[in-house]
């Protein structure tokens, strides 16, 4: 230990040992520097360079910088994240893939949809059900009356028809009933704070089910005989009664309380509220000006004056959102706005400052020309979309797994488990900054299992280097030159034959989704 010597990250001292890495005495600090190429037992190999930092006023990759007796440096400012991102955001000017489809992506409330199709198509509907349920707060609610936007998205409609992804939404629904089996999502542990949420429509429904979720205690108050607000008066033959309640009675299996037949008012009001509960959440309706002006609630226009980026009004701990903010005619909008609120009022809940939930950060191929779309086309059912023999009971078993093999999964098969997605979400880069025209879509399926797609490959040369440790027969190299370099095995053989020995590490390494295995992806219920 004698000749360990000191530097200064961020003005904080650390001891590190002769040879070792700013990049390894910033992980000492518990500092999370982004690294795509560095993998400890491959050394530097200074590809990537999104691990920058600055020293002496210069930007160098931590990963191949020694440590030097008192050596300065930044890492956490304003500056050497810019840096970062840009980095990161110009990997993606050339990055050949979606993180999440189209279509989940066009889904207000971020549904797993090809997740769930996948569930449904090998028969595992349990896993459906807890997919469906992780996402949407009354799906069986959904499922009948979704605009949804997620299949105008949806790639397959660029051939014939889109996937039937509301039907196959609620088929989930019916099954849960059929087998008597719900998946709900569990909450977090008790937050030891109490909402109270006015209104039981859509929007404070869904308000509701994501702030159990987040652990808190939640109380729901409706003036009306039964929870649903606007849903009750949709007819029967479009939504049951039974429909939505079951979806009500799920809530409170999940610890929702409902106080029904109370009203704002006396003895009811806002003060009051606000002496037993943590936070008040209203989302009763469109209000009259009088209605407003009784709870000393400004308007702007016909609506409630909020925040819109907090969803708070200018009375402490109440937020508003849904019809009494703004007119709300789709539905899934109404619930999209009841999560966004949700969100505030946790993060208010948990002391920080309150804002809507984060976009998830997705890498986006745009629209496939056909000699792609025929590559997405080859794996799965041909044929247009499968229509219910009876309408009104809907897609039976075997039509459901039929409807369900005809997406394309267009999710990438790395999905939740890409190094590049995440620090891409953490830094907040924008995947069509530098975007100018793209590689096409390539995929190589190997015989054994292994999936390649060159254009979500980023040279970081993990693969490469493992092979050389490894004495790999053949071997993965770099090939080509300029901007045509890539990773192949050389002579023009497969991947695979490349990969002999060290085939599961290189996929395991691999910081991105070029090198994965075809059955993860089929199994896959990574959401
Ligand atoms: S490889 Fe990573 S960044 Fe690229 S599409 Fe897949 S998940 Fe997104
Ligand atoms: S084909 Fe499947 S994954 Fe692709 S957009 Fe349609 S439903 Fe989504
Ligand atoms: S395929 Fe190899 S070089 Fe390309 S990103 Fe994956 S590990 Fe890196
Ligand atoms: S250059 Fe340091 S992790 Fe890639």
């Amino acid at each position: 230990m004698s000749n360990t010597f000191a530097i200064t990250i961020d003005g904080r001292a650390v001891e590190v040992q002769p040879g070792e890495s700013v990049l390894s005495a910033a992980r000492k600090l518990g500092l999370d520097i982004p690294t795509l190429c560095y993998l400890e037992k491959c050394g530097p190999l200074n590809s990537c360079q999104v691990c920058l930092v600055k020293i002496n006023g210069k930007l160098v990759p931590s990963c191949g910088t020694k440590a030097s007796a008192g050596m300065v440096v930044e890492s956490e400012t304003e500056e050497v994240h810019e840096a970062r991102r840009t980095t990161l955001e110009l990997l993606f000017s050339d990055h050949v893939g979606d993180c999440l489809s189209p279509c989940q992506r066009l889904c207000p409330l971020m549904l797993n949809i090809p997740v769930m199709l996948r569930h449904i198509q090998s028969g595992r509907l349990s896993e459906a059900s807890a997919t469906v349920r992780q996402a949407l707060p009354l799906p069986g609610v959904l499922g009948r009356l979704c605009h949804h936007p997620c299949e105008q998205g949806c790639r397959r409609g660029q051939w014939d028809d889109p996937a039937a992804i509301r039907d196959m939404e609620k088929f989930v629904t019916d099954q849960e009933q059929e087998i008597g089996a719900v998946h709900l999502p569990l909450n977090k542990a008790g937050s030891g704070k109490a909402v109270v949420v006015i209104g039981a429509g859509p929007t404070g429904l869904a308000a509701a089910y994501y702030l159990t979720r987040e652990g808190h205690a939640v109380t729901m108050v409706d003036r009306r005989e039964q929870a649903g607000g606007t849903l009750r008066d949709v007819p029967e033959a479009q939504l049951p009664a039974a429909v939505v309640d079951a979806e009500v009675a799920l809530l409170a299996r999940m610890g929702v309380e409902f106080k029904l037949r109370a009203e704002l008012g006396n003895p009811l009001t806002l003060d009051g509220l606000g002496r037993g509960f943590d936070a008040i959440l209203l989302t009763v309706g469109e209000l009259s000006k009088d209605e407003a002006a009784r709870l000393n609630l400004p308007m702007a226009g016909a609506a409630l004056k909020i925040d819109p980026n907090t969803c708070q009004t200018p009375l402490p701990k109440v937020f508003a959102a849904g019809s009494c903010v703004r007119p709300q005619k789709q539905i899934i909008k109404a619930m999209a706005e009841g999560r966004a609120a949700a969100e505030c009022v946790n993060r208010f809940l948990r002391g920080e400052p309150s804002r809507r939930p984060e976009k998830t950060f997705s890498s986006i191929m745009g629209r496939l020309d056909p000699a792609e779309l025929k590559t997405f086309i080859q794996s799965s059912k041909s044929g247009g979309s499968v229509s219910p023999c009876d309408r009104c009971v809907g897609h039976t078993r075997q039509e459901a797994v039929t409807e369900s093999a005809r997406c394309l999964h267009c999710d990438c098969h790395s999905s939740g488990n890409c190094v590049l997605q995440h620090y891409a979400q953490v830094y907040g880069a924008d995947a069509n900054r530098f975007k100018s025209e793209r590689r096409k879509f390539e995929q190589q399926v190997q015989a054994g299992g292994i999936i390649f797609e060159p254009g979500k490959c980023i040279l970081c040369g993990i693969c490469v280097k493992l092979c050389e440790q490894a004495a790999e027969p053949l071997g993965l190299a770099f090939v080509g030159r300029g901007f045509d370099v890539r990773v192949a095995a050389p002579f023009d053989e497969a991947i695979e034959r490349g990969l002999q020995k060290v085939a599961d590490e290189c996929v395991k390494q691999c910081p991105t989704g070029a090198l994965v295995f075809a059955e993860k992806h089929a199994e896959s219920a990574n959401d």
